[in-house]
């Protein structure tokens, strides 16, 4: 393993360039040559590759983003594509790659891998839903941008008396809603995984109202549908005012917190030494505390379970 590409591709996660200057760092340490890609699979169809030296990651383990930006690549998934991406694979020496992402970014590691090209993924999206692993990086991150968000309405809710609904992120995953409502203590938390019925709902708002509670704070996973639609629906059955706030694109951002960071970090060195062991069509994990290899097919194929009985603690704890 003379040379090693890493690329960050989809939606970024705080933590990625953690992971990425973990995966220069080690392959430096290893005498590799390392080689960033720009803008996810497209620079590898474009030859937008250049060399990086630990230089190139120094002073980024705290900041959000990526340095190598980051794209869904449309054009990689074409045969036409593929073949440019394999060429240009060829033309700049690379034996192997690590890439940072979801499960896009796996589905692409996949092709490549099977295509002959040793290939390790490392699981980054805010989203948490890959199957395999208990954590992805930037998840909890993102939770921590949503519970602080979460405390800032609830002031204001307070204020007015109004009840809040905000929308996060999480496409068809409920993790964000559901640590974040857990640790903001919302009153109710709306997932895709989860049938919702409105008029319990309500109903517990207008029993919360009725002890005096002046703020109602509902948390809905974006993946559900429209949150005006439901702010609309519950301000008609409670007689309360209530307002939408959806939070988007910034809790994609901000600086790694520890655990993202220290994930980033570990990861992005096993990555490199699975790479030099020969390893390939690896995805990296984290069970019960520790990192840990699986094939990135069994990663891809994992269902990933959502957590109902922590969901069942929250409607306890916000009765
Ligand atoms: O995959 C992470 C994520 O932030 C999802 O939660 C969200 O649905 C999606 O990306 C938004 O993607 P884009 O950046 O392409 O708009």
């Amino acid at each position: 393993m003379k040379t090693i590409g890493v690329l960050t591709s989809g939606g970024d996660a705080p933590g990625m360039n953690a992971a990425l200057r973990a995966v220069v760092r080690t392959g430096l340490y290893n005498n590799v040559r390392m080689m960033g890609v720009m803008c996810g699979y497209d620079g590898l169809i474009n030859g937008d590759i250049d060399d990086l030296t630990l230089s190139s990651v120094a002073d980024i383990i705290h900041r959000g983003g990526t340095i190598l930006k980051t794209a869904r690549s449309d054009e990689f998934v074409t045969k036409e594509g593929f073949k440019r991406a394999l060429n240009v694979i060829d033309v700049f020496n690379i034996d192997g790659l690590v890439v940072l992402g979801g499960d896009g970014t796996f589905k692409g590691a996949k092709l490549l891998a099977d295509a002959g090209i040793p290939t390790i993924g490392i699981p980054c999206t805010i989203d948490n839903d890959l199957g395999y692993t208990d954590y992805t990086i930037g998840f909890f991150t993102a939770v921590e941008t949503v519970v602080e968000a979460i405390g800032k309405v609830r002031d204001t809710s307070s204020s007015h008396g109004r009840a809040n609904v905000i929308e996060v992120m999480g496409r068809n995953c409920g993790d964000i809603a559901l640590y974040s409502g857990i640790a903001g203590g919302a009153e109710s938390i709306i997932v895709p995984e989860v049938e919702f019925d409105i008029d319990e709902i309500c109903e517990k708002v207008i029993r919360g109202r009725n002890r005096n509670k002046l703020h109602h704070i509902i948390i809905v996973a974006e993946g559900v549908g429209n949150p005006y639609n439901i702010a609309k629906e519950m301000e008609e059955k409670t007689n309360i005012e209530t307002k939408v706030t959806v939070l988007g694109y910034l809790q994609r951002g901000g600086t790694p917190n520890t655990l993202d960071r220290i994930m980033g970090s570990e990861m992005g060195k096993l990555a490199v030494e699975l790479l030099i062991e020969g390893k390939s069509a690896r995805a990296l994990g984290m069970k019960c505390n520790d990192v840990y290899d699986i094939d990135i097919d069994e990663a891809l194929k994992a269902k990933n379970e959502f957590n109902i009985d922590m969901y069942n603690t929250a409607n306890i704890l916000s009765l």
